[in-house]
């Protein structure tokens, strides 16, 4: 089969924010998902979404699949661009469609839906100004974050507030840096959990993936912060989470995750893989945070693949598994 990856690749510009390529791909990630395609006996092509003649490529070269991991170049709807082009072209590609993908990159929207499916999600309130009357439906801490933001970007622990003032110092900032609403929930402290979804005809959730973060108390960060995602394993800086997959819960509590999860990924319509982030409160209730409905693949670094692993999976075998889930939902429709 000839498959064409397209990604958008992580690059290093001092002049840009820290945080400003957070969201693209290592080269290793690249590297990694065409060895394993091609492994598997593909043609393989890859192409960068900044690629000028990306829609040229698309409309004179025959291509039956592509693996699409690309996040896009603009806006609060880039993740659907390529998806959108293909669907233009009828070319079949892995994973969300259009919709699904903005959807879930809108947080509060995606909960909108959480909570029409009777699935827990914390609290929230959008602020689209910054002057807007604090919900009484919120419990001090909350925690501030970008409303269509992945990457945990503009995520850091001075984000979790403890009173009203740095919550609307906090929320302006938010606004004002990233150029969109904050969303502001109540920050539930239990557990973070994260769950994996590939199907294959069926819905298949992989083993939870805990992480503990109590190892981290030199650095001073203790969640899933931009600066946790960025540096994590390093452990001068104290950054060392510990990964627990499966996760450390009984059975009861196991069973009710992955229905959360299972139910988040068909309410937002996702495809062939998706990774839900959860947080359980102290009454073990899963909270669902958001879904990933790209989750990064680098095969050493990233959560899906260290699911996929505990499932005895090889990562030839999961690129293969998402490129089979697409092509026979293509075949099917
Ligand atoms: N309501 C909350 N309560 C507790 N912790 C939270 C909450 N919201 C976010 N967090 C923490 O911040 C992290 C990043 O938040 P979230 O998953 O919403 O952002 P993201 O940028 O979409 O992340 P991703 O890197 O998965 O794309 C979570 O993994 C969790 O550690
Ligand atoms: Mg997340």
């Amino acid at each position: 089969m000839k498959v064409v990856l397209t990604y958008n690749l992580k690059k290093k510009d001092p002049l840009k924010p820290a945080d400003y390529f957070s969201e693209c791909d290592s080269q290793e990630t690249i590297n990694s998902v065409v060895a394993a395609l091609k492994k598997k006996g593909h043609f393989v092509e890859a192409i960068d979404v900044e690629y000028p003649e990306l829609f040229s490529y698309f409309k004179n070269n025959r291509v039956d699949m592509v693996f699409n991991i690309a996040e896009g170049k603009h806006g609060r709807f880039r993740e659907s661009e390529v998806p959108a082009m293909l669907d233009y072209l009828k070319i079949p590609y892995t994973g969300s469609k259009t919709f699904s993908l903005a959807l879930a990159l809108n947080k509060a929207l995606t909960k909108k839906i959480l909570k029409a499916e009777n699935i827990p999600t914390p609290n929230c309130q959008l602020f689209v100004k910054g002057s807007e009357i604090l919900s009484p439906n919120l419990t001090f801490p909350l925690i501030v974050k970008p409303n269509c933001e992945g990457s945990a970007k503009g995520i850091n622990k001075t984000n979790v507030v403890y009173d009203k003032e740095s919550l609307f110092e906090k929320v302006r900032e938010c606004i004002h840096v990233y150029r969109q609403e904050a969303l502001v929930e109540d920050f539930i402290e239990g557990k973070e959990l994260t769950v994996g979804i590939l199907e294959n005809g069926s819905i298949r959730v992989l083993p939870i993936l805990e992480i503990d973060f109590s190892n981290c108390k030199k650095s001073g960060e203790y969640f899933y912060s931009w600066k946790m995602k960025e540096f994590q394993g390093n452990a001068e800086m104290g950054m060392v989470p510990e990964f627990f997959c499966p996760a450390r819960l009984d059975k009861e509590i196991e069973a009710r995750v992955k229905d959360v999860a299972i139910r988040t990924h068909r309410a937002v319509g996702c495809l062939d893989i998706s990774r839900t982030d959860i947080r359980l409160d102290k009454n073990n209730t899963p909270y669902v945070l958001e879904i990933n409905p790209l989750p990064g693949l680098d095969p050493k670094e990233s959560n899906f693949p260290i699911m996929a692993y505990a499932a005895g999976m090889a990562y030839d075998d999961l690129i293969e598994a998402i490129l089979i889930s697409a092509s026979e939902r293509t075949r099917l429709n």
